[in-house]
């Protein structure tokens, strides 16, 4: 049996949360494959809203079981919050949550080495969440990282200690004021770990294999964005994993020719949050909209996320990395009302118009060009059929559809399960 893919082709946010879980129905495992806590997933249900950081967004299916693969960075106290949040719903993370053993911890002098890096930057900081997920991949490719297999052994503390010491010096080399009491974290950190035991460790590679054999349906599931990618987005304002479909590979150990589908998500807008070129981001009126009709606040900070018109050039860029097959298109909603919807479809690039992304994004080298299509008044909110949407809707998705040579399988009109209209 292969393993779907469901990946962001924007800067994050979205709606991948919302659309793992749609799709859980449909699958027996759902395994997460790279990013950490940095990542903040929304579901919507019964009313009630949930954001998941690290754990998969199929949770809430009784079913389903959801693996933490290895291409993520786990922090343990993060991680305990969340299990708390579970408590109060028919979860039982005992049975339906994996961690593999491969998966890097995230320390909490990783999130200082993060929060003196960026002070250091000042104003060139990449905008991170502060959640140590640099320092950890660091630690991770510099073969110094601690795994989640490491807390089964005897001498885990003794290596955790090493390592911790390590990044305290290196604190102190960033000669940059940060207030800490280590002990205090450490304290905390410890007891976290404590919790984390208590679920299944596991090698998720051989489980995951072993369920393909037994033709098991799996979704992976990513986080972030594909131009947050840490080798193809818009480096250095990047998050420091593979998000696109490559990084499936290797976060979870599936081999390419088992990829079946990969769904790739983007709004029917653009957002992004932390700092970073944004050619066609709005600093107008029109912006304000978006952000305010969308709710445009990340769900992991609460920073308020810019906003602008879609990027055609890099959303086809991000089909092609990715290899999509078919398209999710989010918050069409928050368009409605909108006279003209604009669209980027090439860029005014060093005295040339070019159609792909070039080797930098900066507003002083590049222009985007839009094209005008009239929009919609229709409130799409209620709407659960394809027959219902509206004429104008239609012919921006068929326009979309022609560009990116891909379906527009799902067109999403709320926060909610029930809020999706399938084509
Ligand atoms: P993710 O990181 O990709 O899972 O996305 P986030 O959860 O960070 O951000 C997406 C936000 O948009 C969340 O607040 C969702 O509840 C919300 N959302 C998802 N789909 C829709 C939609 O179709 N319409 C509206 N209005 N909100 C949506
Ligand atoms: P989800 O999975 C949006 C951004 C940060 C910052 C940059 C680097 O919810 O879509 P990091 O903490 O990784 O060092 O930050 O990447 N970023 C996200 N933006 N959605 C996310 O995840 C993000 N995860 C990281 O804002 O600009
Ligand atoms: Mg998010």
């Amino acid at each position: 049996m292969s393993v779907d893919l469901l990946l962001g082709l924007q800067w994050g946010d979205e709606g991948k949360g919302k659309i793992v879980d749609v799709l859980t129905a449909d699958y027996d495992i759902i395994a997460r494959f790279q990013g950490g806590p940095n990542a903040g997933h929304t579901l919507e249900f019964d009313g009630i809203k949930h954001v998941l950081h690290t754990i998969p967004s199929g949770i809430f299916h009784p079913k389903a079981i959801n693996v933490v693969g290895n291409g993520v960075v786990i922090d343990p106290v993060i991680f305990r919050g969340e299990l708390e949040k579970l408590k109060d719903f028919p979860v039982d993370p005992k049975k339906s949550l994996l961690i593999s053993r491969k998966a890097h911890l995230i320390l909490p002098t990783h999130r200082l080495l993060d929060a003196a890096s960026e002070a250091a930057k000042g104003k060139a900081k990449i905008g991170s969440t502060l959640k140590g997920i640099g320092p950890a991949y660091m630690d991770k490719t510099g073969r110094n990282g601690l795994r989640v297999g490491d807390l089964e052994m005897s001498d885990w503390r003794d290596k955790y200690r090493a390592l911790a010491d390590k990044h305290e010096a290196m604190i102190h080399f960033y000669d940059v004021d940060i207030h800490y009491n280590l002990q205090e974290l450490e304290a905390d950190f410890f007891t976290a770990v404590e919790r984390l035991k208590e679920l299944t460790f596991i090698d998720s590679e051989e489980y995951l294999f072993r369920a393909m054999d037994a033709g098991k349906r799996i979704l992976a599931e990513g986080a972030q964005g594909s131009l947050l990618d840490i080798d193809f987005g818009t480096y250095p304002y990047v998050t420091s994993s593979n998000t696109t479909a490559a990084g499936a590979c290797t976060g979870l150990g599936i081999a390419p020719g088992t990829i079946g589908d990969v769904y790739g998500i983007f709004k029917a807008y653009t957002t992004r949050v932390g700092s970073g070129p944004f050619p066609t981001e709005l600093f107008d009126q029109d912006g304000e909209t978006m952000g305010r009709v969308g709710n445009e606040f990340g769900a992991t900070t609460g920073r308020p996320r810019r906003c602008g018109w879609l990027d055609l050039v890099a959303l086809k860029y991000a089909v092609r990395i990715n290899g999509v097959t078919q398209l999710m298109m989010m918050k069409a909603d928050v368009l409605s009302g909108f006279e003209t919807i604009r669209v980027c479809t090439a860029y005014q690039y060093k005295g040339e118009q070019i159609d792909h992304l070039p080797y930098t994004l900066e507003a002083e080298h590049l222009t985007p060009v839009y094209t005008e299509m009239p929009g919609w008044k229709e409130d799409l909110t209620g709407m659960t059929k394809a027959s219902e949407l509206p004429e104008t809707l239609n012919a921006y998705i068929a326009f979309l559809e022609e560009a990116l040579q891909t379906p527009i399988r799902i067109v999403s009109v709320g926060p909610d399960r029930l809020q999706t209209i399938r084509r």
